[in-house]
């Protein structure tokens, strides 16, 4: 992993940084599955993709760590990748996040699907401290961790058909709402 990489995950606790390493190395073992042009910034994003948990604003990582990304002059598709991972939309909805501070992330591109369902799967199959886990056994980790009424063990269970079916494969496309 690049050292300005490492730096910038400095800021987690151990265990989300074991998270985002292991995630970004899949994605980096996947990268086969996105056009060669788009392999940077997709490594870049799923190694990045929880960073807003060490920036909070409104207090909702993915967009959080998407506005830190693009003041550091990141991409706007790393930007996208990272506000939109992992159903993150639905999550912004139960928080009662109004939709309209996606906006300012968002890329209206098509050939985003395969990158999307790249970083999906990686993020969906490593668990919270970085180790391997089917997508079945990670969305019962979520809920055990978090507990039921928890909102982020809610968005999951809201999500969890899309969530499901993005972390049986690295291949595939995954089109986001904005
Ligand atoms: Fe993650």
């Amino acid at each position: 992993m690049a050292d300005w990489f490492a730096d910038l995950l400095t800021v987690l606790e151990d265990d989300r940084r074991a998270h985002l390493e292991a995630a970004g190395r899949k994605a980096a073992e996947a990268a086969q599955c996105v056009p060669p042009g788009l392999r940077p910034d997709l490594v870049a994003a799923v190694t990045l993709h929880d960073i807003g948990y060490g920036h909070p604003r409104l207090g909702f990582h993915p967009l959080d760590g998407a506005a830190y990304l693009a003041e550091l002059g990141f991409s706007p598709v790393v930007c996208h990748l990272v506000a939109h991972h992992s159903a993150s939309t639905i999550e912004a909805e139960e928080r009662g996040i109004d939709l309209a501070a996606y906006a300012p992330f968002s890329v209206h591109r098509d050939d985003l699907g395969p990158a999307h369902a790249v970083m999906w799967w990686a993020d969906l199959t490593t668990g919270p401290q970085g180790q391997d886990m089917t997508v079945e056994e990670r969305l019962d980790d979520i809920a055990a961790r978090y507990g039921p009424d928890d909102v982020v063990a809610r968005s999951a269970r809201r999500a969890q058909s899309v969530l499901l079916a993005a972390g049986q494969s690295p291949v595939g496309s995954i089109q986001v709402p904005f």
